[in-house]
This record gives structure tokens, sequence and C-alpha cells, in this order.
């Protein structure tokens, strides 16, 4: 199978020396990607600025803002057999870039943001779609119900849900607790473990299903 993998954050630029970002160091998705390297699947990996290295063997795709990684998943979609949206792609970005820095003696700047383009929501709504879509959910609380709420809106076959509020899991974290959510009302609770453990047995189900 050839999997398509999007991991760590966008970063939005404010001007030269600033920036608005996400937190994620990458671990889960360059995990998922090395887990399905290891079990024989071509990789296609998507990454935001981390400073993990590139697993050996996956196609290396490095970007850094959300209009950046939007369009290489558009560019790489055809031909793909699963896809597992893992980036903390940042929600929003200033609507203008200043091209030099903001000066502090100007006073405190107010800064217009606008939303980003939601590229999961855009691979559901692909009229020919014959991949497994599989997203990723950071929540803080309501687990289930923003979760399934993120299953409907952005037409997924898979959410892939984790509680970033845990001390020690999520983001930057070596080990995650997941919770799949598929669109027939069932779940499937991968308890804690190492992400790379986490990601043996994602590789695992999402072949399954498709
Ligand atoms: O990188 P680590 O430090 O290992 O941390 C892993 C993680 C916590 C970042 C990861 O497991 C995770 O949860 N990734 C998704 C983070 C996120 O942005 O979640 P969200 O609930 O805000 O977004 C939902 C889904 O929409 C995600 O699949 C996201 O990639 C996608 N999205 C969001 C916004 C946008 N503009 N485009 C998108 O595709």
């Amino acid at each position: 199978m050839k999997f398509l993998i999007t991991a760590g954050p966008t970063r939005e630029p404010i001007d030269p020396v600033r920036y608005i970002s996400n937190r994620s160091s990458g671990k889960m998705g360059y995990a998922i990607a090395q887990a399905a390297l290891d079990a024989g699947h071509e990789v296609v990996l998507i990454s935001g600025p981390v400073t993990l290295p590139a697993p050996p063997r996956a196609q290396m795709i490095r970007v850094t803002t959300a209009d950046e990684m939007y369009d290489a998943v558009h560019a790489n979609i055809a031909g793909i057999d699963i896809a597992v949206l893992c980036a903390a792609v940042a929600d929003f970005k200033p609507a203008a870039f200043a091209s030099r820095k903001i000066k502090k003696r100007e006073g405190i700047p107010v800064i217009e943001l606008v939303p980003t383009r939601d590229i999961l929501a855009s691979l559901g709504a692909l009229k020919a779609k014959n991949f497994l879509l599989a997203g990723f959910a950071a929540e803080t609380d309501d687990l289930e119900k923003n979760a399934r709420e993120k299953l409907e809106k952005k037409q997924c076959d898979v959410v892939i849900a984790n509680d970033v509020s845990a001390p020690g899991l999520g983001f930057e974290s070596d080990e995650n607790v997941i919770t799949i959510f598929l669109p027939d009302q069932s779940s499937q609770v991968l308890p804690r473990a190492t992400k790379r453990g986490l990601a043996n047995d994602l590789v695992k189900i999402l072949c399954a299903l498709q």
C-alpha cells in the first residue's frame, strides 16, 4: 500500500522573525511513517519544521506553511491508498506579512488573522476519493463528541483522537493514548504505549479497513 502522512506543525509568518505555530514535535507522524515503512509499505511524508531525521526510504517533502502543506498534499494524493493527516496545522494565519521586522517601539501590533485552508476537509470533499482518509483530533475536553464531529464534518473514514491535556502524552512526548473512531459509531482505544508501538497497531488497523 502507499501511505501519505502529514506530520509536525506549520508556521505562519508575521514578519521575517516571528510566526504563529502549533505545538508538535512530529514524533507521532514520523512514528506512523516508520511503522508503515517497516511493514513494507511506501510512504510519502509531508512534514512541517521539526528536528527529527527523515525516515530512511520515505519520500520526504518538507514544508513550512499551511498553504505549502495543502499544495504538497494535493500534488501527491494521486495513487495513495491511505492518507493519515497527523500534522498540527495552524488554523489561522496573519492576513498580511510585514516584509520588515515590526519594531517594538511602534507599540503592540494588532495582527489580523484569517483562516487557513483545511487540508483534511479538502480531501474528504474530493469527488473521486479512492483512498482511506484518516484524520487526527487533538482534544483537551469532550474527546468523543469533538472527534465524532470532525469525523462527520471533514468526511473522514477514521478519526484518531488523542487527549493533549494529559501530562506526558500527546504533544512532544514519546507516549500517547489514542482512540480510533469509525463512522459506524464503533471506537477502539489503544492504551498508553510508545508512539512507535501505537503506530505499529494503527498501521495494521488502517490496512485492514482499506
Ligand atoms: O507531533 P507530536 O509532538 O508527536 O504530537 C502529536 C499530535 C498531538 C500533534 C498528533 O497526535 C495530533 O493530534 N495531530 C493533529 C493536531 C491537530 O491539529 O488537531 P485538530 O483537532 O486541530 O485538527 C483535526 C484534523 O484536521 C487533523 O488531522 C489536522 O491535521 C487537520 N487539519 C487541521 C487544520 C487545517 N487547516 N488543516 C488540516 O488538515
